[in-house]
């Protein structure tokens, strides 16, 4: 579906932000591990986190969705079931990468991942290495891309230092290691979203971090009987960047989760000079359970450019879209390096994003690792295509609100994997 995006008024008014992706499924993964069953409380109903329950049903697990909350019994660790056909993870590569941790300590079973278009695009080699060296036996076609098939076995402790900073792949070695013999400890080259690690915490999981090291013990089971899910920092970003463009605008989004490993993209913003206010969480040295959630006041503003490195990346990694949108507006140059990562995501967003706002006008280029903007204090307009990307889609809807002529975003359905009810949101507030 086509949709077209006019140059908007102010947006006012409030919004609660959608439930958290990454932590729904985290909540389903570890519902269907767990030894009770547990009420997940604001579950994300979308098209990703919807793959998770059905995952995880086949395996085995019992989920009743009822209007007020999920409820997952799990099957326990170690007694994933067969089930009768491949395992289909449709768009969730955080699905594809974490329940292979799980299904890998299955001793004896075999199980295959497979999905659409897009996953059968997204590597998942990254998680086929530490599970070997773990002891399970896994293949995949040309031993990169799903279908993924996992030979569980009895695993091994590991202590695995990841290639790249991904809480995808941090978090399957963490899933396996809770059923191998030890402790097991990984170490990224720079700090990742931590929601697997505050939530195994919660179940009662011996798991602690130092610097950029997690060691967790392994368990004979997960005892966790309730999990609320905090709005999604990711989806509110939209929002966020919308009211910040949009001269004269004044938001309040409310609910938002503030973990500081998620919080990257708001820390972009203020170095920016956006006005966006809120309680935001620091850097904490122990490992906590909860996710801290705050309102946020957002006003509109001049923005200026700024420089995002690697260590930074991993922190805002699905909001960086949306800092290259910001750098059109702001002044000066604004420039993402360190992100490589961002070619391996539902579309090579390094490419799909330069060209899709250099279509609308924009003065940006690619590089290998990222990209440079020149801000121009406007954006023209025009057509933008969301090449099966949610983040993109959302990105072409932000940047007609903000822009001289309006944009068309060539399938904005998309956005319902992360988002449901996103246009709808967007144009209550910019009524
Ligand atoms: C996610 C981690 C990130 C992120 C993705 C969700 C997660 O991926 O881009 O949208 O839930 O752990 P990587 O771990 O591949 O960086």
């Amino acid at each position: 579906m086509n949709l077209r995006f006019e140059p908007s008024g102010p947006l006012t008014g409030e919004l609660t932000a959608p439930a958290d992706k990454a932590i729904s499924h985290r909540a389903a993964l570890l519902g269907a591990m767990a030894s009770y069953p547990l009420r997940i409380e604001n579950y994300l109903r979308a098209a990703d986190t919807i793959s998770t329950l059905e995952a995880v049903r086949a395996l085995g697990a019992l989920v009743e969705v009822r209007p007020e909350e999920v409820v997952v019994r799990g099957t326990g660790l170690r007694e994933a079931r067969v089930p009768d056909g491949p395992i289909d993870v449709g768009n969730a590569g955080t699905l594809l990468r974490l329940l292979p941790g799980w299904l890998a300590a299955q001793e004896g079973r075999t199980f295959t991942l497979d999905g659409d278009e897009s996953i059968r695009r997204r590597p998942v080699d990254r998680v086929i290495e530490p599970l070997a060296l773990m002891g399970a036996t896994l293949q995949a076609r040309e031993g990169r891309y799903p279908p993924l098939v996992v030979n569980g076995a009895h695993l091994h402790s590991i202590s695995y230092t990841l290639p790249v900073a991904s809480a995808q792949v941090k978090s399957c070695v963490l899933l396996a290691a809770l059923a191998a013999d030890g402790a097991s400890t990984v170490t990224e080259p720079e700090r990742s979203r931590d929601h697997t690690e505050r939530m195994l915490l919660s179940a009662g999981a011996r798991i602690h971090r130092n610097g950029r090291s997690v060691t967790v013990t392994n368990t004979d089971e997960l005892v966790l009987e309730q999990v609320r899910v905090p709005g999604d920092p990711s989806s509110a970003a939209f929002m966020i960047a919308a009211g910040v463009l949009v001269g004269g605008s004044r938001l309040l989004i409310r609910d938002v989760g503030v973990n500081w490993t998620r919080s990257g993209f708001l820390r972009i913003l203020m170095r920016m000079k956006g006005i966006v206010l809120g309680d935001l969480e620091d850097e904490t040295g122990e490992l906590i359970a909860h996710e801290p959630v705050s309102d946020l006041d957002v006003a509109a503003g001049g923005l200026e450019g700024t420089f995002v490195g690697p260590e930074e990346v991993p922190l805002a990694i699905d909001e960086l879209p949306l800092v290259a949108l910001l750098g059109c507006f702001a002044e000066g140059e604004t420039v993402v390096r360190g992100a490589h990562e961002l070619r391996l995501k539902e579309s090579d967003r390094i490419t799909t994003v330069v060209d899709g706002l250099r279509g609308l006008g924009a003065e940006i280029e690619a590089t290998d690792d990222g990209f440079a903007v020149t801000g121009t204090g406007r954006l023209r307009g025009g057509v933008l295509d969301a090449h099966g990307d949610h983040r993109l889609a959302m990105l072409g809807a932000v940047a007609g609100l903000a822009s001289r002529e309006g944009v068309e975003v060539r399938g904005i359905e998309v956005a319902a994997v992360s988002y449901p009810g996103f246009v709808e949101d967007l144009e209550r507030l910019a009524r």
